[in-house]
C-alpha cells in the first residue's frame, strides 16, 4: 500500500495474506465434509487446529454421524447452518443443536461424545472448528455453552446482519464467554453492494471463510469465492465487501499461543507424552 493511496486512512486494516481451499475428506463414521483448516495446505492457525464445513442433502453423506469418541486438550465449536444434530456426552448432558445455534465444548480433561444427525433427509450444513486451550488449561473440568438460535445476538448495519457467536461487534457481546483464546466468531451476512468493517484484535490470528457468494475482503478488495479461507495479515480491522451480490461468511480470530503442539487424533497435548498419558486414560476409562 502507497502512502498516497486513497485507502491510507485504512493503514490499519488486514490483507488476505493467502487464500486457502478446502478438501474433501470424511471423518466420524463416514460423514463427507470438507477439511479447510488441519490439511497439507493450512495444517493450523494457532490457535485454530481445524475446521470443518459439512453440507449436504444427501442423507448418506451424513447419516451416520460421529458415533461415541473421545477428545482433551482443547475445544470443539459447532456451529449449524441447517439441519439438526444430536449431541450426547458420557455424563449425561444432551442437546440438540437446530439451525443457528452454536455448541462451544471445552472438552478439557476429557469427555466422551457422540454427533449424530436427527434428521433422516434434508440439508445438513454446518462448521466445526477445533479451538486449542493453553496448557494451564488443558485438564480443566469440561464445560459446554450450548446457545439457541435466538440467543446469537444480530447487528444490522447498512446492509449488513452480523450474528455474534462469540467476541463482540457494534457493542454486542457474544453468545459465547470465557473462552481462553478471546475469540472473535462472527457469521456475517452482506446484502449486495453492502460493505463493513469489523475491529479484531491486534496481534490474534484471524481468518474469513466465504460460504455462500462471493465477496471482497480486507485493505486489498482480495475476492474470495464461496469455499474460499482467506488468512488475515495483521491490523486492527478487516473490511467486507459484496459489491456482486449478496454473499455469507464467517469472520474468527483468537490469541495465538504459542506453545508446543502434540496432535493425536483427538488428543491434543504440549508433549508426546501427554499424548501416551491421553491414550491410557481413555482406555482405562478415566474420561
Ligand atoms: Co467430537
Amino acid at each position: 500500500m502507497t502512502t498516497n493511496s486513497p485507502e491510507s486512512s485504512r493503514a490499519t486494516g488486514r490483507e488476505v495474506l493467502r487464500v486457502v481451499r478446502g478438501r474433501p475428506t470424511s471423518d466420524g463414521a463416514g460423514v463427507k465434509l470438507t477439511r479447510v483448516i488441519g490439511q497439507g495446505d493450512l495444517d493450523m492457525l494457532d490457535p485454530f487446529l481445524m475446521l470443518d464445513e459439512f453440507r449436504s442433502d444427501s442423507a448418506s453423506d451424513y447419516i451416520a454421524g460421529f458415533p461415541e469418541h473421545p477428545h482433551r486438550g482443547f475445544e470443539t465449536v459447532t456451529y449449524m447452518l441447517a439441519g439438526r444434530m444430536r449431541h450426547r456426552d458420557n455424563q449425561g448432558n444432551s442437546g440438540l443443536l437446530s439451525a443457528g445455534s452454536v455448541q462451544w465444548m471445552t472438552a478439557g480433561r476429557g469427555i466422551l461424545h457422540s454427533e449424530m444427525p436427527e434428521q433422516e433427509d434434508g440439508l445438513m450444513w454446518g462448521f466445526q472448528l477445533w479451538v486449542n486451550l493453553p496448557a494451564k488449561d488443558k485438564m480443566t473440568a469440561p464445560r459446554y455453552q450450548d446457545i439457541a438460535p435466538e440467543q446469537v445476538p444480530e447487528v444490522a448495519l447498512g446492509g449488513a446482519v452480523v450474528r455474534v457467536v462469540a467476541g463482540s461487534f457494534g457493542g454486542q457481546d457474544g453468545a459465547v464467554q470465557g473462552i481462553a483464546t478471546q475469540p472473535l466468531y462472527l457469521d456475517v451476512h452482506l446484502s449486495a453492494g453492502a460493505s463493513l468493517t469489523v475491529p479484531i484484535d491486534a496481534g490474534h490470528n484471524a481468518f474469513a471463510y466465504v460460504y455462500e457468494g462471493r465477496a471482497d475482503i480486507g485493505a486489498d478488495a482480495k475476492r474470495l469465492e464461496r469455499g474460499d479461507l482467506g488468512v488475515l495479515g495483521s491490523g486492527e480491522s478487516v473490511t467486507l465487501a459484496a459489491p456482486k451480490g449478496a454473499a455469507r461468511l464467517i469472520v474468527v480470530a483468537g490469541r495465538p499461543l504459542q506453545e508446543p503442539v502434540a496432535k493425536y487424533g483427538p488428543f491434543v497435548m504440549n508433549t508426546p507424552q501427554q499424548i501416551v498419558q491421553a491414550v491410557e486414560d481413555f482406555r482405562a476409562g478415566r474420561f
